[in-house]
């Protein structure tokens, strides 16, 4: 056991690894792993990419850090290519440095641009720890103590079109997940969406994409915003952004941002050379090995091979995909880690969910198909021995 000063606030996996490459992880006892949860989500276009390693050390040597009280190339040339993939009139982007720091500074904006002070959310969403943010996220346990700290939030169960009524004129924002993940990938319907869109334009609440985990090419296109028409005012990302180096962004159409006046929003790291610099090499590289197009590819292959044992559907689209087991994920995840498989559970105990890189090789679904065959389909809580202290909370 390895003594740690760290704050014991993460359940971990019993997993020492020592580095990986591409989707594969090493441990320190010889053992590899494919890497299905890609980090959170966040290992893009995989672990370790050289082309990330050489565009950080060019940059740290050129320039390591300046804050925005200089104009960099570097982030003129980040914020530029970033919004062109982006798309969907996404014509501008605040940087800052996590995803729970964009979705509060996207919140933070539409309160002050509507002058109300409510918010609303889907039900089961999560859309991280400060204060606004957790307003928005549903989870009972971290929300009670900070209750009478926390903004108005509206709820609406998802694809519930009949509660959209529920969103009126004291709203000032609609911050939704287009893939519900840690709910357990519940997926959004197009009719939903416009049926949303139409009622925040109705009422004049903004709407916020949050594509923390479904945008940077996951769901087999840069971004959720513009599928089936419907344009959010605000898109927030993080996560794959500068797959792992920190890094948030808060994308607006132009007429949101030109409501932005000096000092409303600010932030003294985000920008950063090393962070922007980042984002130009991933972006690179989901340009050029076309990942947007291998992540549909991948999500494909998971709906044909991953229903087999113990999974009974498999929920979600590209690299953000959803294995629904009746028995129990838990049970199923904790059999995976020992034949060298690392995965996610969610907030449903029935959906184990897996999030890889972009790059995920066709072996890797064939390697996971046939473990998950040989696991029983009807109880899985036998296949090996329990593994103590396997996750139990996977909000981060
Ligand atoms: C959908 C979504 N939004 C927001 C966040 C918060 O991001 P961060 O942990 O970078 O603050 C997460 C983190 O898991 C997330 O999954």
């Amino acid at each position: 056991m390895t003594v740690t000063a760290h704050v014991a606030t993460y359940a971990q996996l019993p997993l020492r690894i020592v580095g990986g490459r591409d989707c594969r992880l090493f441990a320190a006892d010889g053992r590899e792993y494919w890497d299905f949860y890609g980090g959170h989500a966040v290992c893009i276009a995989g672990h370790s990419r050289p082309e990330i390693r050489d565009a950080l050390a060019a940059q740290a040597d050129a320039l390591a850090f300046y804050s925005n009280v200089l104009p960099l190339e570097v982030r003129d040339r980040a914020a530029l290519r970033l919004t062109r993939f982006a798309g969907a009139g996404m014509q501008s982007v605040f940087f800052c440095n996590s995803g729970a720091e964009a979705n509060e500074n996207a919140m933070k904006l539409a309160i002050q641009r509507t002058g109300r002070t409510r918010i609303a959310a889907l039900t089961g969403g999560w859309h991280g720890r400060t204060l606004l943010a957790l307003s928005a996220t549903t989870d009972a346990k971290l929300l009670a103590p900070l209750a009478p700290l926390l903004c108005d939030c509206v709820k609406v169960t998802p694809n519930a079109i009949d509660e959209l009524e529920r969103i009126d004129e004291t709203v000032a924002a609609v911050l939704v997940e287009p893939i519900l993940s840690i709910a357990g990938i519940v997926e959004l319907s197009a009719e939903f969406l416009k049926r949303l869109r139409e009622r925040c334009t109705a009422v004049g609440a903004m709407l916020i994409y949050d594509e923390i985990q479904t945008g940077m090419g996951r769901l087999g296109r840069p971004f959720v915003a513009g599928a089936h028409g419907v344009h959010p005012d605000m898109l927030t990302s993080a996560k794959g952004l500068a797959n792992g180096v920190p890094a948030g962004a808060l994308f607006m159409s132009a007429a949101v941002a030109a409501g932005v006046k000096s000092g409303d929003l600010g932030s003294t790291f985000g920008g950063g050379p090393l962070a922007c610099a980042a984002i130009l090499a991933t972006l690179e590289i989901i340009e050029r090995e076309r990942l947007c197009e291998r992540a549909a590819r991948i999500g494909e292959s998971c709906r044909e091979r991953l229903c087999v044992g113990p999974v009974t559907h498999v929920l979600g689209r590209g690299c953000l995909v959803g294995l629904k087991i009746p028995t129990g994920a838990r049970p199923v995840q904790e059999a995976l880690l020992m034949r060298g498989f690392i995965t996610g559970t969610s907030a449903d105990p029935a959906v184990l969910r897996l999030m890889p890189p972009l790059t995920l090789p066709e072996a890797a679904i064939d390697a996971l198909a046939a473990a998950l065959a040989a696991l029983p389909g009807e109880n899985t809580a036998n296949v090996s021995p329990p593994i103590a202290a396997v996750a139990t909370r996977e909000r981060h």
